[in-house]
């Protein structure tokens, strides 16, 4: 077999890469490890920035989204009860959109079947060969049966686990992380949200966010010690914990019901660098990891994919290896910005086993000073709704 651009992963970069590809007459080929069906079974994160929206819009994915996706116009914050709205549409005219990562990545699908492009699922044993040159090839075993893609470029969008970067000889690669000492247990529930908006919360006892899918669909978190297991957190012990980590009223207007999923999620920040070993990139959760506390992975995800794409299309449009050159150090500026940010607010969201009474009246000033000024409310808004691209 032979195209243009084989790309390893289906999750939302693999596909918004196909999708934009595509709708440059770009041949793309997508290799999965897993099913469709399990691809659209993991729940992840739900909060996209406007440049994210409009990605999806170029690939033209966007019509459900625009029509069931929430425009939020701020966020709030919690501090041991004390609540406070930052109105990102005031503070820089910018807003958010609540949509699934889950519905992204059926829509792109879905536009994927259509435009009749190939994706191949359950592929075993990816491995990637000869990228160092001209003529790369992406090697797979389908129904047991070993098969041959040639392409002119690979694009790694296999997530943290996938075969891509660990195709890269370690020598090439350097990588800078960060492992922090607990995971978030999230519980999906068919109840409506608490808030309009999410709210953010940090208590002693810990982190808790309340975010939601749709308007009839919830999606709540609290901070669990690492290495912690689900089977612990019965649903009354979930609520129970997280009434106590929000302000009165919040705890008082929750709408409980039986989680229809539970699950814990380590956090981490991880980049690797560069981005680019000769005809294979990386882009998404293969390159760069980031807590979700500050909801970057998707979009990050999304913005490499969509730099990637335009770097591609000047390579196959204008004949000019320009933006192919320089998507590494393109994409890894703002990633790094992204990291600094999904950093910081799980550094002030958090209460981590070491904080002592010092670090925790630390963490109350950057509250005090966010909610005191417009100057610093501004920079979360800035930071939150996304960074220019
Ligand atoms: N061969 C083929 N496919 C693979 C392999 C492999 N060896 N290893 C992993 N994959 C597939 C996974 O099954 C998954 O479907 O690659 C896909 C990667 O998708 P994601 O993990 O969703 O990563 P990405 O597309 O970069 O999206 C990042 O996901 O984790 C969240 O917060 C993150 O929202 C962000 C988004
Ligand atoms: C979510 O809804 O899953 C979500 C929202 C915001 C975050 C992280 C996760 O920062």
């Amino acid at each position: 077999m032979r195209t243009q651009v084989a790309i390893i992963g289906a999750g939302p970069a693999g596909l918004l890469l196909g999708g934009l590809l595509e709708k440059e007459g770009i041949d793309t080929v997508i290799l999965e490890r897993r099913s469709q069906d399990y691809v659209l079974g993991r729940i992840r994160a739900g909060v996209l920035e406007q440049g994210s929206v409009g990605l999806l819009d170029k690939a033209g994915v966007g019509a459900r989204m625009h029509a069931e996706g929430l425009v939020h116009d701020g966020v709030e914050f919690c501090f041991d009860g004390d609540k406070h709205r930052f109105d990102f549409r005031k503070l820089i005219g910018r807003t958010v959109m609540v949509y699934g990562q889950t519905e992204v990545t059926r829509d792109l699908m879905h536009a994927r079947e259509l435009s009749g492009a190939k994706t191949i699922y359950e592929a075993d044993n990816v491995s990637l060969h000869g990228f160092d040159g001209d003529h790369p090839t992406v090697r797979y075993v389908k129904d047991g049966i070993e098969q041959e893609i040639v392409c002119d470029y690979i694009a790694g969008c296999d997530g943290y686990h996938g075969v891509s970067r660990a195709s890269v000889p370690a020598d090439a690669l350097q990588t800078f992380e960060r492992i922090y000492p607990f995971g978030w247990l999230g519980i999906l529930v068919d109840r409506p949200p608490v808030s309009d908006e999410l709210i953010y919360a940090h208590h002693a006892r810990g982190f808790a966010l309340c975010s939601m899918r749709s308007p009839t669909r919830s999606r709540y978190y609290v901070q669990v010690p690492a290495n912690e297991a689900v089977e612990a957190w019965p649903d009354d012990r979930f609520w129970d914990e997280l009434r106590r980590r929000v302000d009165p009223e919040t705890a008082g207007n929750l709408s409980t019901g039986p989680s229809i999923e539970k699950s814990i999620a380590p956090l981490r920040s991880f980049v690797a660098e560069p981005l680019r070993f000769g005809r294979l990139f990386l882009a998404g959760d293969a390159a760069h990891i980031v807590p979700p506390t500050g909801a970057k992975g998707l979009n990050l995800a999304l913005n490499d994919v969509g730099c990637l794409a335009d770097a591609l299309g000047e390579f196959y449009g204008e004949k000019s290896e320009a933006g192919v050159n320089h998507y590494s150090e393109r994409v890894l500026k703002r990633v790094w910005k992204a990291e600094r940010f999904s950093w910081w607010m799980t550094s002030i969201l958090h209460t981590f086993p070491d904080t002592d009474p010092f670090g925790r009246r630390m963490q109350r000033a950057e509250f005090d000073y966010l909610v005191g000024s417009e100057i610093g409310a501004r920079s979360l808004a800035e930071n939150y709704t996304g960074l220019p691209l």
